[in-house]
């Protein structure tokens, strides 16, 4: 694998790095406030020959917050099959932001609408097979290490710890989903795991590298080896599709037209199928909670390479 530093993308960041003045970092997990606003970095791993090139500073770290949603969703389902998952989490995206409880209390039997908003995202992670909370967090952090390949990967603690101590809402998301019967066990174990999920560090190559698994429907782009099954995989993207953006999932269909899931750190995973993955780090958000700049840089980029699976 050979990686080396690209003027096209380069100009393309200079071109919306000063988009990172209109938005602001998200706060509301204490730790994600002390990132500096204005970086931006991408990387984009070709399947095609296994080369991977990048602009701005594409081994500074950040942490996958949401984008661990979609990672998460594939070990789940190899832990317990469609079914399983499926009977308790459902498959429709929302207009709602991420972390929205309204419609837990509307819907009958409080079964969160997908596994890409928190409510979801929590079921799934409490579906992750294991012991005790350390082997279940254990085997998260041990398949997102494949997925990257990259044995050094793990979580952030000061990040994990921030979100894990600051976390009323998720938890009140909890609660609400044991008293009716959706998850069941103890919720601060969950919420342990949860938050060190959330708190994976990496960079922007590293998750370029992930996208390039999904790329090619789960095979490890170096190796050959099936890292997710094809047909998880493709749910996988399809999530990614009509839910990884948020409630802005719709707009980004049109203006980009890749699977992509973002996170509130301001990371973005992009795949685009049998060519590459895509990895973005920007921290300024926009108010539906992704990256502003990392948002424009993606359109700019599909724009000019024909990305768009539609
Ligand atoms: O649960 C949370 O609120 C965060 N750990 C993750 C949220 C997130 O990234 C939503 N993204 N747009």
């Amino acid at each position: 694998m050979t990686c080396h530093t690209s003027g096209d993308l380069q100009e393309i960041v200079d071109e919306v790095v000063p988009l990172t003045n209109d938005g602001e970092v998200a706060d509301y997990i204490p730790a994600l406030a002390e990132v500096n606003k204005h970086d931006l970095s991408v990387a984009v791993y070709n399947v095609r020959d296994n080369t991977c090139i990048y602009a701005g500073d594409y081994q500074k770290k950040f942490t996958l917050q949401s984008i661990s949603k979609v990672l998460v969703l594939a070990l789940a389902i190899q832990d317990r099959g469609y079914g399983y998952v499926f009977d308790r989490v459902g498959m429709e995206p929302t207009g709602d932001p991420f972390n929205s409880i309204s419609k837990l209390e509307t819907s009958v039997p409080s079964k969160p609408l997908n596994p890409m908003i928190n409510a979801g995202a929590l079921a799934v992670t409490n579906m992750i097979k294991g012991d005790s909370a350390l082997e279940r967090w254990s085997r998260i952090r041990d398949f997102v290490q494949r997925l990257a390949s990259d044995k050094n990967v793990t979580c952030d603690e000061s990040v994990a710890k921030s979100e894990f101590e600051t976390s009323c809402l998720n938890r009140a998301l909890c609660y609400f989903m044991k008293q009716h019967g959706v998850i069941e066990g103890n919720i601060e174990e969950l919420m342990d795991i949860y938050t060190k999920q959330c708190a994976i560090e990496m960079s922007c190559f590293d998750l370029a590298r992930i996208g390039a698994v999904f790329a090619l429907d789960g095979k490890d782009p170096e190796t050959g080896k099936e890292i997710i099954p094809k047909g998880i995989a493709r749910i996988c993207k399809t999530f990614m599709v009509t839910c990884g953006m948020y409630n802005a999932s719709g707009e980004f269909a049109i203006k980009v037209g890749i699977p992509a899931k973002s996170g509130v750190s301001g990371g973005i995973l992009g795949v685009v199928p049998e060519r590459c993955g895509v990895g973005i780090f920007g921290p300024s958000l926009d108010k539906r909670g992704n990256s502003i700049a990392g948002l424009k840089l993606l359109e700019i980029l599909a724009d000019k390479n024909n990305f768009s699976i539609f």
